[in-house]
């Protein structure tokens, strides 16, 4: 869990790193399961930035979370061909059954629901990942049996 002795600690640890407001975020996140809202003013201030402007990195890169994540992460691709290749239904379908809006986690805290923009599989899209596993080819059944197994 989040401690500001901890989010000092990685943040002097990569004061050489230069323009490192990413790298940074990625540090919290990779420490904490997300970046506690408290670490956004630290960075600023270690930075020599505004809130604003951290604050803009941390929103502008779908990667970074706001909350911990749930036992499983369903990213399912939001991007072009995975959307032409049927990807909105999928999608939609993915949040009907498990009842969340991307970027949210279920109440039970098992899964996580987050879009993601292109994985590198356009060629057997719609594509999703489960807990870091590419997945291709999906249709209803499949993006079916991927939420159940997140569920488990
Ligand atoms: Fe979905 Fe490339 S657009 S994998």
């Amino acid at each position: 869990s989040w401690s500001a002795d901890r989010g000092t600690e990685i943040i002097e640890s990569l004061s050489h790193v230069e323009g490192g407001v990413i790298v940074i975020l990625h540090a919290m996140q990779e420490a904490f399961g997300y970046v506690p809202e408290p670490a956004i003013p630290m960075i600023a201030l270690a930075r020599n930035l505004s809130r604003a402007e951290v604050h803009g990195v941390f929103t502008f890169y779908h990667d970074f979370r706001h909350e911990p994540a749930g036992k499983h992460v369903l990213k399912i691709c939001r991007a072009e061909a995975c959307q032409a290749a049927g990807g909105d239904a999928l999608a939609a379908r993915a949040e009907a059954k498990l009842g969340v809006k991307f970027g949210n986690t279920t109440a039970d805290q098992r899964v996580t629901l987050e879009p993601i923009y292109c994985l590198g599989l356009c060629a057997t899209a719609p594509s999703a990942m489960l807990d870091g596993r590419l997945v291709g080819r999906l249709d209803e059944k499949r993006i079916d049996a991927l939420v159940a197994e997140a569920q488990r």
